[in-house]
């Protein structure tokens, strides 16, 4: 009893101090807002980007007068105490109203040192290592000068074509709700006003992964239920998590552009999730709907302020057309007051007015970045980051003592080791394949090294990808005597170590691919290779799943190692001496081909169910192809094996109120330690609205011994049986359902229970 009154009183006292704090931040807002002009307002609205690190397609123009003026509330692009600095002393002592600006990067797998692609991160499993990547990451950010980040991405995504699933978590929600907690919590901490802490901005609302054909900015349309269900809540679980602001996304949303969706931006973010930061657009998103089809500038950036568009990003459509909406009534000042305040409460909480120069700190830019022990977490969650996708007769981990022919255009290769969006990375920095088994090994391997190909021969795909620098460097030598060269050193060696995949830019941002197999160049060397006879290990850098259908069944081996980062070949070259032993999970599928996009594991049953391959006419099938992807989600081996006994249940029954447990006895039945991490799915077996075949609703990472055994018991609740109905509304249906565990989501055992009333 008296703990429960102190905890009340201590909550009571919290809210008492929130309260005061907000009460506090009120008065300083409006009396700032009492004094500003219409334009000084308008001006908080309006994010520039000078040049320096670009990322669209323009940049903006005459940023320093436009500062001086009170045309700028925030600026992205540049790093820096003494860059920051100087842009901010321009709004501080030379704007009328000394008002600081925020400055804001995209900061998306760490900053100066780079951690896996989000992808990569995602299929740790760990939201501990994740939250600690991104608070590393806004450590670094902040000893930069940067306050405000523009991540987490947590767009669903279920095609690979599209080139952004590599920034996102990957196919499930429950998944990327747990990554979107996590790097929010990672990077704001609990309170962004803490110097070392960043405000994260959650992207792309909404909608974004589902991008028709997998190509970047195009329609999107589906169901309610289905936003709701699988899209929609990893957004929400960012604002749970107290996230300070949202972009909008590119795509329209139930025909119409996000960006000027009020149903999206307020009746559902503040009204139904209770949002209280700002929303900026993306880049030049609200002068993009001019093409999308919604009017002229003036027109589209009116419909924005009015659906709850805070920020403009770019596109200046605030900046140049709302006083002229504003006389003619087409917004009102409440309308721009409203997002001013917003704009303004974030520059409170960030501290900036107490001191606009919080982040400008000499000393932790010399001593905060690219630390030893950033670069030590680097290489640990860039080994947790791999997933091992075959491993026949145990060719990996190799062995010492041994001479590896260490092939692949990505084996020795700076550039392409970071992956997208790490724009503050320097490739210099980081650590080849190459010089991470020399380090790893030492003198327990001969290393013989050949280029083999280049990542594609194609000069004009070339040009494409190289838009940010030389990622697909195209070699002198003919593509021939890169390939004899290659088949020397295997000939001379004990196993081939084939570094083949993706360039960097080949994922990110419009980088859409309808071909997600390796370039011909590439399997031009496989091929050759395979003719040595010797065992091929193929370690793949990539930033989307693949289709691997030819190398599954010819390599010995595959690692993903997707792009690790600044400390990648240190880390693959652990994975590979079995330093690290491999415990990564896909969190997307891997299809055997193109024409299984989209694919995903928590499909429906359909009416006329796939039963297998050969099943025949009349079925939900291809004539061509098993349903089935070539590596299913939550799919990853390790050194060792694991054996999972049948799966109990402490009840048949569970009820409102109640919650069971599901069990099952995990055996390192192997002869390495491993860590596993046990899958938990249920299916709905009967509902009002169709529920899929599986759905991933816990999980837990085990580290065994070899021959160890741990029950591992999962409680569910009724809550875990919830679904959206058609009047979405989220409720758990009376009825039978099946729980599976396993060690991944197609190769579960199962068990049976029903919901009573
Ligand atoms: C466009 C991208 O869609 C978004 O993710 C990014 O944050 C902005 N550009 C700013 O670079």
């Amino acid at each position: 009893m008296i703990g429960a009154c102190s905890i009340a009183l201590h909550i009571s006292q919290a809210q008492t101090k929130t309260n005061t704090q907000d009460a506090k931040m009120n008065a300083f807002v409006s009396s700032l807002m009492q004094k500003m002009t219409v334009e000084e307002k308008i001006g908080q609205l309006n994010l520039v980007t000078p040049g320096g690190t670009v990322t669209g397609s323009v940049v903006s123009k005459d940023v320093d007068s436009k500062i001086r003026n009170g045309q700028v509330g925030s600026l992205f692009g540049i790093t820096g105490p003494d860059k920051i600095r100087k842009a901010q002393e321009i709004a501080v002592n030379n704007s009328r109203l000394h008002i600081p600006l925020i400055f804001g990067l995209d900061v998306i797998h760490g900053h100066r040192t780079i951690f896996p692609i989000p992808l990569g991160l995602s299929c740790s499993w760990n939201m501990d290592m994740i939250e600690k990547s991104a608070e590393i990451a806004a450590s670094e950010a902040t000893a930069d000068g940067l306050s405000w980040v523009y991540s987490p991405m947590v767009d669903i995504a279920r095609d690979p074509r599209w080139g952004r699933v590599s920034e996102g978590s990957g196919e499930d929600t429950y998944l990327g709700c747990q990554v979107a907690k996590a790097m929010v919590k990672g990077y704001q901490g609990s309170s962004y006003s803490d110097p070392t802490k960043v405000m994260a901005c959650v992207k792309h609302f909404a909608l974004y992964g589902a991008a028709e054909a997998g190509r970047d900015y195009n329609t999107t349309d589906m169901s309610r239920i289905k936003m709701y269900e699988y899209y929609l809540p990893p957004y929400k679980a960012a604002v749970d998590a107290g996230v300070g602001s949202v972009m909008s996304s590119f795509n329209e949303v139930d025909g119409v552009p996000a960006t000027a969706n009020k149903w999206l931006m307020t009746d559902l973010l503040r009204k139904q999730w209770g949002f209280k930061g700002f929303v900026v657009t993306d880049y030049t998103a609200i002068n993009e709907m001019i093409d999308h089809g919604l009017g002229d500038l003036q027109r589209v950036s009116a419909e924005a302020l009015k659906a709850g568009i805070d920020m403009d990003m770019v596109g200046e459509g605030f900046l140049t057309t709302l006083q002229k909406s504003l006389k003619e009534g087409k917004v009102t000042v409440a309308q721009i007051n409203a997002a001013c305040k917003r704009v303004l409460e974030a520059k409170y909480k960030l501290g900036l007015f107490d001191d606009p120069y919080r982040y400008c700190n000499e000393q932790r830019f010399n001593n905060a970045i690219l630390t030893d022990a950033n670069r030590a977490a680097a290489r640990e969650f860039a080994a947790k980051s791999m997933v091992l996708l075959k491993n026949n007769n145990n060719v990996l981990p190799l062995q010492k003592g041994k001479t590896i022919a260490l092939v692949g255009p990505l084996a020795d290769n700076k550039r392409n080791m970071l992956g997208t969006w790490s724009v503050s990375g320097d490739p210099e920095k980081s650590i080849t394949v190459l010089q991470g088994l020399k380090n790893v090994a030492g003198s327990d391997a001969n290393i013989i090294y050949a280029r083999g190909c280049n990542i594609s021969d194609d000069t004009a795909f070339a040009k494409k990808v190289n838009a940010f620098g030389k990622e697909i460097e195209i070699d002198t030598r003919s593509p021939q005597q890169m390939i004899d060269e290659a088949v020397v050193a295997a000939s001379k060696a004990d196993v081939i170590v084939a570094v083949l995949g993706e360039a960097a830019d080949m994922t990110g941002e419009s980088s859409s691919m309808s071909d997600i197999g390796l370039q011909k160049s590439q399997k031009a060397l496989l091929d050759e290779l395979k003719r040595t006879g010797k065992p091929i290990v193929i370690v793949l850098l990539n930033g989307r799943p693949m289709t691997l259908t030819w190398e599954d069944q010819n390599a010995d081996a595959i690692l993903d190692a997707w792009f690790s980062g600044t400390e990648a070949g240190n880390a693959i070259a652990d994975v590979l001496f079995g330093n690290y032993n491999p415990s990564g999970k896909l969190t997307m599928s891997f299809p055997r081909n193109v024409g299984q996009i989209p694919i995903y594991y928590n499909h429906k049953n359909t009416g006329r169910p796939y039963s297998g391959v050969g099943a025949g006419k009349f079925r939900s099938n291809y004539l061509d192809v098993s349903n089935d992807p070539l590596y299913p989600f939550g799919f990853g081996l390790s050194y060792t094996s694991f054996t999972y006994s049948n799966v109990t249940v402490s009840s048949p029954t569970i009820k409102q109120g109640q919650k069971i447990t599901a069990s099952v006895t995990v055996t390192n039945s192997g002869k390495f330690d491993g860590t596993e991490t046990v899958q938990l799915y249920i299916r709905d077996l009967v509902g009002t609205v169709t529920r899929p075949v599986k759905e991933l609703k816990g999980y837990q990472q085990i580290t065994l011994k070899a021959g160890e055994s741990r029950k591992v018991d999962f409680t569910i609740s009724v809550d875990d049986l919830k679904f959206y109905n058609t009047d979405l509304k989220r409720v758990a249906e009376p009825g039978d359902f099946k729980v599976f565990i396993g060690t991944n989501s197609r190769d579960v055992k199962e068990a049976d229970f029903k919901l009573v009333q």
